[in-house]
């Protein structure tokens, strides 16, 4: 949903003030030295990152702003990692705001401070459109990852998700004074801090409000008095308290797993010093299976966070199954409600068309055309139903806008009768390019091996030992009918110690997806040849179907649905059906009566599920599940149920439907965040939803297993 943004004045002093609040962003006299003495010393930053002995350092914030308090800690981290160049911690900062600035009061507040002006830039460049919800964005080579959550933070909180340890290692107590603001300094939000927490969690807010101090006590933490910055006199700072003293309840729908990557080696010799030798050589190995755009882009998403990966397919090049099309249309599908649907389709849309333009600005090219997508209103009821949305002022007005006929026929160029909703930031890409982009992004930051050729038949967990250490793995099993293992003697056995199945409309194939409720539909797309007809056209169409722009002497008219078909065929059946859909949805446009094929085109099969969402996150033991959550309908408190079993080390992300090329690149982040153990940029409403195991779920509260 769209949410309202800041409204503020500038004061003399070039100092934003929040006029709702009456109060400042930050202090006009050094709002930067502030922030250093408050959040950072205050919580034993920057000396917590030497000693830091995990992968990464999650600091949470209450009040994004200006992101002034980002810039200041980017800068310490940045210096911290100048002095320690062996360092191998990235930081995770995750904040929420309210009311976010528009990227003009950004763009004003952030110009005072000119020591931080390339991560000022930075973070400009990548600021989220107001869209309520997780914004991820990335800093320092992706040594930074920060979460940005848009919405009332007591909305937020209770949707991020948490592991059992907690989330949270310095939290950032800030926002309005207390006085100005006292919604937002509630016990809900303490408590919240209180089950986010690690156990070595550390905090500081400018405040000494004695309603605060009394809040953070009794939610769990040790508070402090301490010297306040310049002249304020007092503040607060201090830890969550020892777990022996308080009771976190961190109770949430366990039986949707999100299970991290385990590492299951033991470590053989009992030298302190080989043993972090191995713990150092032991990073995991990544199979990843499918070389579409779902296995590119956790391939790249994996390689980001430093995963080393070898990605198997059974064609002889990438994107040779429903990623082959030669052009498709990037869009998302946004429904009039804010079902998480169409939240999930929003956050994808705008996470893939920021990486997809980050991709191009570094250098990796795909054939593309952000030319927008105009969704017609070809039928009056249609029409009406997206005036509505629009009205309702749901979705950013950046991201999706109702147009009339007369827009439209200019957005389009040529005669249009219907108007409709527009979305600028989309258009048409040639999907076997970008899968190709993403693997030479990937390559460019950790070593990816493609091996093509290499049908997977099975994986099989093997124990496996060195003279270090002893390890769990699995064996991948490819199809020897293929040539595999006198093509490659190392892969015919491969071992890994994740694998990740992103293998399309293939997954019916594969014994441990068996039990998941996949749908294979065929689908035939025309590429009908570049004619008088549709010279001028210069925007994506949708109606029933859709039309591209010319791409390489032809446009893309497609496209056909036939459930449970799996041949691949050309069909002339199904290319009149193509063009007699265009023709009826359009049958008011003179120009689209005179389109004519030529009986060229593709037909690839999709793979979807029964919600027309992906699948995504650890496999499930389904059988195990059943079992163990056979109880699920007596609606007992969520604590009650266990957790449920899944299959160690196993992901899947597939089902991504009539959509892959909107869905694929955030599904793939939250995927490879999880399998890390990192922070996930979704809320856990929406993850639930996406969960492999929610049909089983669904079916077991409805008690109809
Ligand atoms: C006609 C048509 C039109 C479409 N139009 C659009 C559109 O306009 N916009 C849009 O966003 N989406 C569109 N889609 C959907 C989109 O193409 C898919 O969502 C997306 O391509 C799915 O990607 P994937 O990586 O999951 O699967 P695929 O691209 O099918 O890739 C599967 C990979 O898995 C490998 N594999 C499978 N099984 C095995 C095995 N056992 N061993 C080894 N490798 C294996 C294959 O070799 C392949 O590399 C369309 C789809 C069709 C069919
Ligand atoms: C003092 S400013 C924060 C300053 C900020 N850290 C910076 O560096 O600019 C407080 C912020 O908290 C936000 N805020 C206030 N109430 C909130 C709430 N209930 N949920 C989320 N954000 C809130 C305000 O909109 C404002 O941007």
């Amino acid at each position: 949903m769209t949410i309202k943004t800041a409204d503020i004045q500038f004061n003399a002093d070039g100092t934003p003030i929040a006029t709702n609040f009456d109060d400042v962003y930050f202090s006009s006299c050094d709002g930067a030295s502030e922030t250093e003495y408050v959040f950072l010393h205050n919580n034993l930053l920057p000396q917590r990152w030497q000693q830091w002995s995990k992968p990464s350092f999650v600091i949470a914030e209450t009040g994004f702003g200006t992101g002034l308090n980002l810039l200041v800690t980017l800068a310490a981290f940045k210096q911290h990692l100048a002095q320690n160049p062996a360092s191998k911690i990235s930081l995770h900062f995750i904040s929420t705001e309210k009311f976010p600035l528009t990227h003009t009061d950004l763009v004003q507040a952030l110009g005072a401070f000119v020591q931080f002006e390339d991560d000022a830039k930075a973070l400009i460049d990548q600021y989220p459109m107001p869209l309520d919800g997780c914004h991820r964005m990335s800093f320092v080579n992706n040594r930074v990852i920060v979460d940005l959550w848009l919405g009332d933070i007591h909305d937020s909180l209770p949707q991020w998700h948490t592991n059992e340890d907690g989330l949270v290692n310095a939290w950032y107590l800030d926002g309005f004074a207390p006085s100005k603001n006292p919604q937002m300094w509630s016990p809900q939000l303490f408590e919240q801090m209180a089950r986010l927490a690690s156990k070595d969690c550390t905090f500081a807010t400018f405040t000494a409000a004695g309603f605060v101090k009394r809040g953070l006590r009794d939610a769990g933490f040790v508070v402090e008095k301490r010297k306040g910055h310049g002249r304020k006199r007092e503040m607060l700072a201090g830890c969550i308290a020892s777990e022996s003293e308080i009771q976190i309840n961190r109770q949430q729908a366990r039986y949707y797993q999100r299970a991290a990557y385990v590492n299951l080696a033991t470590v053989i010799t009992s030298n302190a010093e080989s043993h972090a030798q191995t713990a150092l050589a032991s990073k995991p190995k990544v199979a990843i299976i499918g070389a579409g755009i779902a296995g590119a882009s956790m391939a790249y998403a994996m390689a980001k966070k430093g995963y080393d990966c070898d990605i198997y397919f059974n064609d002889a090049t990438p994107a040779q199954g429903a990623s082959g099309n030669p052009q498709a249309g990037f869009y998302p599908q946004l429904n009039v409600d804010a079902s998480h649907a169409s939240q999930i389709n929003a956050h994808s849309f705008v996470y893939a068309a920021n990486q997809y333009r980050q991709l191009q600005s570094q250098g990796f090219q795909f054939a593309h055309q952000w030319c927008g997508v105009l969704q017609l209103g070809f039928k009056p009821a249609l029409a009406e139903r997206y005036a509505k949305l629009t009205e309702s002022q749901l979705w950013p007005f950046e991201l999706v806008r109702y147009v009339e006929p007369s827009e439209a026929a200019q957005l389009a160029n040529c005669d249009m009768p219907y108007g409709g909703l527009f979305m600028p930031l989309g258009g048409w890409i040639d999907p076997a390019q970008l899968v190709d982009a993403l693997f030479a992004a990937a390559a460019k930051l950790s070593q990816v091996r493609l091996y093509s050729h290499h049908a997977l038949k099975r994986i099989e967990q093997k124990n496996v030992s060195n003279t270090a250490q002893e390890n769990t793995r699995w064996q991948l099993h490819f199809d020897d009918s293929m040539g595999t293992s006198k093509k490659n003697e190392n892969t015919s056995l491969a071992l890994a110690d994740i694998v990740i199945y992103a293998t399309g409309a293939q997954s019916h194939g594969i014994s441990e997806l068996a039990n998941f409720p996949l749908r294979m539909v065929r689908g035939q797309v025309e590429a009908v040849p570049a004619q008088a007809a549709l010279s001028k056209l210069k925007t994506v169409l949708c109606h029933k179907g859709y039309l591209t722009p010319e791409y390489n002497g032809q446009h893309a008219l497609g496209s056909t649905y036939v459930k449970n078909d799996l041949s691949t065929d050309y069909r002339l059946s199904e290319q009149v059906k193509n063009l007699a859909t265009h023709y009826q949805s359009l049958s008011d446009c003179h120009w689209a009566q005179e389109v004519v094929g030529n009986a060229q085109g593709r037909a690839a099969v999709r793979c979807s599920s029964p919600d027309h969402l992906p699948l995504m996150g650890a496999l499930a033991d389904i059988d195990k599940q059943k079992e163990e959550l056979s109880d699920l309908y007596k609606a007992l408190p969520l604590g009650y149920y266990p957790k449920g079993s899944d299959i160690t080390n196993v992901f899947m992300l597939t089902g991504l439907g009539s959509r892959g090329l909107t869905t694929a690149p955030l599904m793939a982040e939250v995927l490879a965040s999880q399998i890390s153990g990192q922070p996930l940029p979704m809320a856990n409403d929406l993850l639930n939803t996406l969960n492999p195991n929610r049909f089983l779920i669904r079916q077991l509260i409805r008690r109809e297993v």
